[in-house]
């Protein structure tokens, strides 16, 4: 009797090391913490969505990366945010108001007030991570302040994503952005063009070697279009 009290004793001290599995129901709650401070960069890390041709478009579009540098404007809780898109080995630079407090991001109009339904920040346990739920888009997106976040810390992104039954996470290469920024409209047309032709070079062909599973993906849509509305 007394060995076996030992043993669970024992066994009880040792599985007080382990985590516990994290449940979906912790894993969908909003964050209760304080909303992290949001000025400086960020890099966006990963993305699901609730139909799969979201994060197929991203893949088509050569895996783009996506730098945000967040500073904050004299209005209380509005920030401007410089958003850098590197695609292909080009670099486009585009900026964007928003309204921020308690974990909740809105969109802004022209007086900065905020619009719409809020983005929520969702619980993560990766301390410099942020998990935002877009609803407008049925997205989920992972941004951190590193560039490349542990295999354990992406793993518990995909759960969450599964737990909304969405798609497995499109992983993006935050290491492949340029700091060579220009504003599209800076650009002088010519050149544009010649990288506008370029990129649709490329994905086109990407596109040609994704057919089948982007055609699997369309379908699947158009079925859930048609179970939606009828
Ligand atoms: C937002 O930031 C961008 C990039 O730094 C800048 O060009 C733009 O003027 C800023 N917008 C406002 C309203 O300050
Ligand atoms: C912004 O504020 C001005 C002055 O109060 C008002 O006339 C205008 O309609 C507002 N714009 C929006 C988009 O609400």
């Amino acid at each position: 009797m007394r060995t076996f009290c030992v043993a669970v004793v024992v066994l009880s001290l040792l599985s007080v090391g382990q985590p516990a599995p994290l449940t979906c129901e912790t894993l969908m709650k909003p964050r209760d913490t304080e909303g992290p401070d949001l000025t400086g960069r960020w890099f966006f890390l990963a993305l699901s969505a609730e139909h799969c041709i979201t994060t197929t478009v991203l893949d088509v579009l050569l895996r783009p990366s996506f730098v945000f540098d967040v500073t904050s404007m004299d209005a209380p809780n509005v920030y401007n945010s410089s958003i850098k898109i590197t695609i292909d080995g080009h670099c486009f630079e585009e900026s964007k108001m928003f309204f921020y407090k308690d974990n909740q991001m809105f969109e802004v109009d022209s007086n900065n007030t905020a619009l719409g339904k809020a983005s929520v920040f969702l619980y993560s346990g990766c301390p410099d991570c942020i998990v935002k739920r877009m609803d407008m888009i049925k997205a989920l997106i992972l941004i951190s302040r590193r560039k490349v976040v542990t295999a354990a810390e992406l793993a518990e992104f995909e759960t969450q994503a599964r737990c909304l039954g969405w798609s497995k996470p499109q992983v993006l290469r935050a290491e492949h952005a340029s700091e060579n920024c220009r504003s599209y409209h800076d650009i002088p047309r010519q050149e544009a063009e010649a990288i506008m032709q370029s990129i649709q070079h490329k994905v086109s062909e990407k596109a040609t070697s994704m057919q089948e599973k982007i055609m699997k993906c369309f379908t699947d849509f158009w079925v859930f279009v048609y179970n939606t509305v009828s």
